[in-house]
């Protein structure tokens, strides 16, 4: 899995449905544990920091009765000057599926070139995160009452410019066009053209970019995903200088929203969400986390299963 652009309708049902099933497994205390993937081997090739994705990846596989190799690249023979191709043959012959996570845009697809054993894109640049984009996906799903026709709109707070997880997201909501897509951008993050041009494309109207210096219309939105400044992909001093996290979604905002909106974030949070709102019901970003588990459990399943 590599992009969203690999996933349709049908795999979404699917992957939900058995998500779903996983769940109901796990009973009241949400640990679901099976014995079904004991012969198989998940090889984590992290080149960039993580927590969620690679540790939800390696508890999702030990939860299939599996195994977990994590490579740590700081301390292999990449330091000696081996190539990426070199590196990822490897690794496909030590396991029976890889997750990797690269801060060059198209490695994944280039990894799954080298490899004998499928590839997950765990993110790649600021190009892609397909596998947030699902669980973010089944998380709405979930919110609403299992109905996705009952969400109207989203609104994307933050780095729209530059975060992989809007980027997959409102390529996952390309399949759901009756959902409305909103920006409000942090200084000097604007959604880059080719995000507009997709949209607009999906949705034919005008893109709906807000101000935030002009009053926001919170009480629009079902879903308000907050994403955090991607300082790290923020590559010229001048852009580094117009960027900044200048919008907070605080309980003051909270009380101009509809009553059942759900508040997002793909983790981790720096300060794009005030801690006063965590206990509220319409956070969902620990949920979210908790789905992430769940949703790798299902789609690990069907790749293993093929
Ligand atoms: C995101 C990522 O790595 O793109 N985190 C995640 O996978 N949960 C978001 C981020 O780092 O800001």
């Amino acid at each position: 899995m590599i992009s969203i652009n690999d996933i349709d309708k049908p795999f979404i049902d699917k992957l939900f449905e058995k998500t779903d099933d996983i769940i109901k497994r796990g009973g009241s205390k949400g640990k679901c544990r099976l014995n079904i993937h004991s012969d198989k081997i998940l090889v984590n090739a992290f080149f960039e920091p993580s927590t969620r994705t690679q540790l939800s990846f390696e508890s999702a596989m030990k939860s299939l009765g599996g195994s977990v190799i994590n490579f740590n690249a700081y301390t292999s023979s990449l330091k000696k000057g081996e190539s990426f191709k070199d590196t990822i043959k490897t690794l496909s012959i030590y396991g029976d599926i890889i997750v990797l996570r690269h801060p060059q845009t198209g490695s994944a697809k280039e990894a799954n070139e080298y490899s004998d054993v499928p590839v997950i894109n765990g993110g790649d640049g600021s190009n892609e995160h397909p596998t947030q984009a699902l669980l973010d996906l089944y998380t709405i799903y979930k919110s609403f009452d299992n109905n996705l026709n009952t969400v109207n709109t989203i609104l994307f707070v933050g780095d729209c410019n530059n975060s992989r997880t809007i980027r997959s997201l409102i390529k996952l909501l390309h399949l759901y066009p009756h959902i409305s897509i909103y920006f409000l951008p942090y200084s000097g993050c604007n959604p880059s053209e080719d995000m507009l041009h997709s949209i607009s494309h999906k949705q034919n109207i005008q893109t709906n970019i807000l101000d935030k210096n002009q009053p926001i219309p919170y009480h629009l939105f079902d879903v308000i995903y907050c994403t955090r400044l991607q300082k790290e992909r923020i590559y010229t001093m001048k852009q580094q200088d117009r960027s900044r996290t200048d919008i907070v979604i605080t309980k003051e905002i909270l009380n101009k929203c509809k009553n059942n909106v759900i508040i997002m974030h793909p983790l981790p949070r720096i300060d794009e969400i005030s801690t006063e709102i965590d206990n509220e019901p319409n956070s969902v970003y620990f949920k979210q986390m908790e789905y992430g588990v769940k949703i790798r459990m299902a789609l690990l399943d069907l790749l293993l299963s093929r």
